[in-house]
């Protein structure tokens, strides 16, 4: 579990003196990830670093599993920084050492024998799928491999925390898709909690309990995820939305745009909307995923009728609402590479 009160940062003094955390309230329950999403230089490396107690917050308190990290004196500090593992972008790896040197390295900063570095290496590299690359060099991995490296090395000394920041930039969807995978997979089986920075949005819904945004050093919003992805007043919950293209509307119907409301939207709502208005419905284009089994995302209709009554009281009875006469968002050339995607499980 972790508690920031009134976490503030401030680096330079006087005239100089730049605010980089403003006051942060912010908590991660035990077992849960939260994503800390927000544009370059809102403070989110900066917010990792004082959770880490890498930077020494100005004002507030860093308490985790209930003690308060930042009174602690240099000795016990080193202590408390062990509970806490942190992974950054891939180039973090020391280049002239092993995968499974670079593992061991913060093993043998606490002088553990060799054999005891062993077995635990071992163990890690099983743990994160690398049992054949012990012996590899960071050059001869690929960019998922080298980050499988650095989480396993984030975890050498059982911390209950672990930190992420980037660390997933730069890997193509699928490798993203794997190392968030394994993440994911050890918060499961190690009860971590986890704080996952990150400025793609993609890799939030893929990853994320909950989401908080942060702008100019503060938290502007934040919630759980699912109902950050219902909530289309919310900037965040928009920016949440899966995106892909739309299709463009078809002859002789009227074209809306749906968007799903609720958590509980059912997954044949197509199907039912034809049935309650007795017309044609077509699909034109969706933007569908589902996110910890939660279905979310938008759609494009072309609906055979223009009572837009009767058409928007159908959709809310399935948990959607539609805004008619939509214009669409792409070409109609677009429409089979969309339709192609329409439904994907990320979960
Ligand atoms: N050691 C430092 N001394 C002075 N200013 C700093 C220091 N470290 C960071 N900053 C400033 O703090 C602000 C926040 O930086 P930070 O690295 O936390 O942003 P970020 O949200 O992680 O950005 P990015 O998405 O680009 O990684 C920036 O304006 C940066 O210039
Ligand atoms: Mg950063």
């Amino acid at each position: 579990m972790i508690s920031l009160r009134h976490l503030t940062k401030t680096y330079g003094r006087g005239d100089a003196a730049v605010t980089v955390l403003d006051s942060i309230d912010f908590d991660v329950p035990t077992g849960q990830i939260a994503a800390v999403v927000g544009p370059s230089g809102a403070g989110k490396s900066t917010l990792a670093q004082c959770i880490n107690l890498l930077e020494r917050p100005t004002a507030g308190s860093v308490v985790v599993n209930g003690e308060d990290l930042s009174g602690l004196p240099e000795k016990r500090l080193r202590d408390a920084r062990r509970r806490i593992g942190t992974v950054f972008q891939s180039s973090s790896l020391l280049g002239r050492r092993t995968a499974a040197e670079n593992i061991a390295l913060p093993l043998d900063f606490l002088g553990v024998t060799p054999r005891e570095a062993d077995a635990r290496v071992g163990e890690l590299l099983e743990r994160v799928g690398l049992a054949d690359k012990a012996g590899h060099y960071p050059f001869q991995l690929s960019g998922g491999q080298a980050q499988r490296v650095g989480i396993a090395r984030a975890l050498a000394l059982r911390p209950s925390i672990l930190l992420a920041d980037e660390a997933t930039s730069g890997l193509d969807p699928e490798t993203t898709r794997s190392v968030v995978g394994l993440i994911r997979q050890l918060r499961d089986d190690l009860d971590l909690t986890v704080v996952f920075i990150t400025h793609e949005m993609d890799t939030v819904r893929l990853a994320a309990d909950t989401v908080a945004r942060l702008d100019h050093g503060r938290i502007v919003e934040q919630g759980s995820l699912v109902d950050l992805l219902t909530a289309h007043e919310s900037p965040l919950g928009r920016s949440l939305q899966p995106r892909r293209g739309h299709a463009g509307p078809e002859a002789g119907t009227r074209t809306w745009f749906v968007t799903y409301d609720s958590t509980a939207v059912p997954g044949d709502w197509i199907q039912r909307v034809t049935t309650d208005l007795g017309v044609a419905v077509h699909l034109l284009g969706a933007s569908v995923e589902t996110v910890h089994g939660v279905n979310t995302g938008s759609a494009t209709l072309g609906v055979g009728t223009d009572d837009d009554t009767r058409v928007a009281a159908a959709l809310a009875r399935c948990g959607l609402s539609g805004t008619p006469d939509a214009v669409p968002i792409t070409r109609h050339d677009d429409a089979e590479r969309v339709l192609a995607g329409v439904l994907e499980d990320v979960a």
